[in-house]
């Protein structure tokens, strides 16, 4: 007979934080165990009747400071799936356009006894923050330059699903790697995993910290693609750059877009991803954008609801009083 016995510790030691701010601070097993358990989902959103409904009953507010679709909307369609009450804060109407404080507008989404709070904001730290006042579990969509977790998670599951495996995989990372929360959240995920991290930007594009970050760190496009097993292309995150960091959006593609042409100098076997919203015809062509059969954008977005719903449940254990979770 073969043994089911889960390889995590049982309970709320297979997980144990409050929230999910970043991937920094968690160990590996508890990363396989966000993944393994966010498969279950994958399966339910494959079916026309996706609906549980061990969050009945539960208030989420989704709270993004900051403009999102894809990612709004799969924390949105996460929580609905799992049978929670879900209200999205509208802040271009709320009173953060009066001057409100963010720990006022914490302090008033922990008195409406919400049972998970999702913040997206553009300052760095800021979800920290939020977390530090409210005494439910919250969750980080997205905060400056710092950690997206979500998106890591669920690109972790796209690599795993499409290569069976990350350990001993090659990924680049490539574009605004300065700015992007994504590449920060995703190298601290794929080389917790096993995984060689390259990254490539431009020298105006590059962290000044790259050398402790446990990657290999490129200027040259093509010299980073050699060989990879995915590569993954970001966006120039205009809305966080002062001043000037590249020539222009031509000079830029000419020299780290993304076309067919380095897709093959890459490999034959080579995947293509990117967090979304991309800028076709900048970072990358949509000839590569669209290839059915190489490019992982869109699983990545049918992952992100699945990832989603597994750490809502996750971190709602303990709210629900599931048996073993404090
Ligand atoms: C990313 C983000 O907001 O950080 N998008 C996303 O969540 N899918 C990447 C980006 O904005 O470029």
């Amino acid at each position: 007979m073969t043994s089911t016995a889960s390889p995590y510790p049982s309970g709320s030691a297979a997980f144990p934080h409050r929230g999910l701010v970043g991937i920094a601070g968690l160990e590996p097993h508890e990363i396989l165990f966000l993944l393994d358990e966010a498969e279950q989902w994958v399966k339910l959103n494959r079916l026309s009747q996706k609906h549980d409904d061990r969050l009945t009953g539960l208030t989420i507010i989704n709270a993004f400071f900051e403009n999102s679709t894809r990612t709004l909307l799969s924390f949105e369609i996460a929580g609905k799936r799992l049978g929670a009450d879900v209200v999205n804060m509208a802040v271009a109407q709320s009173s953060i356009k009066k001057g409100e404080t963010l720990i006022d507008t914490a302090m008033t989404l922990n008195a409406m006894h919400a049972d998970a709070i999702v913040i997206r904001h553009a300052s760095s730290g800021a979800v920290q923050l939020i977390a530090d006042k409210v005494s439910c579990p919250v969750l980080n969509a997205g905060d400056g330059q710092h950690e997206h977790p979500t998106q890591a998670l669920l690109d972790a599951l796209t690599i795993r699903t499409a290569k069976g495996g990350i350990n001993g995989l090659t990924v680049a990372i490539c574009g605004d790697i300065m700015h992007s929360r994504v590449a920060r959240s995703n190298i601290l995920c794929l080389t917790a995993l096993g995984a060689n991290v390259r990254v490539c930007a431009p020298p105006a594009l590059m962290p000044a910290n790259i050398a402790e970050m446990k990657v290999e760190a490129f200027h040259d496009f093509e010299a980073a693609l050699d060989g990879v097993d995915v590569v993954m292309m970001l966006r120039l995150q205009l809305e966080r750059m002062q001043g000037q960091f590249i020539p222009s959006p031509r000079e830029y593609r000419h020299l780290y877009g993304l076309t067919e042409k380095r897709l093959e100098l890459a490999g034959p076997d080579t995947l293509v991803m990117h967090p979304g919203p991309m800028n076709r015809g900048i970072e990358i062509d949509s000839s590569v954008a669209d290839l059915v059969d190489r490019s992982l954008i869109n699983t990545q977005v049918e992952m992100g609801v699945a990832i989603r719903m597994a750490c809502l449940d996750v971190l709602t254990r303990s709210v629900r009083k599931v048996e073993g979770w404090k």
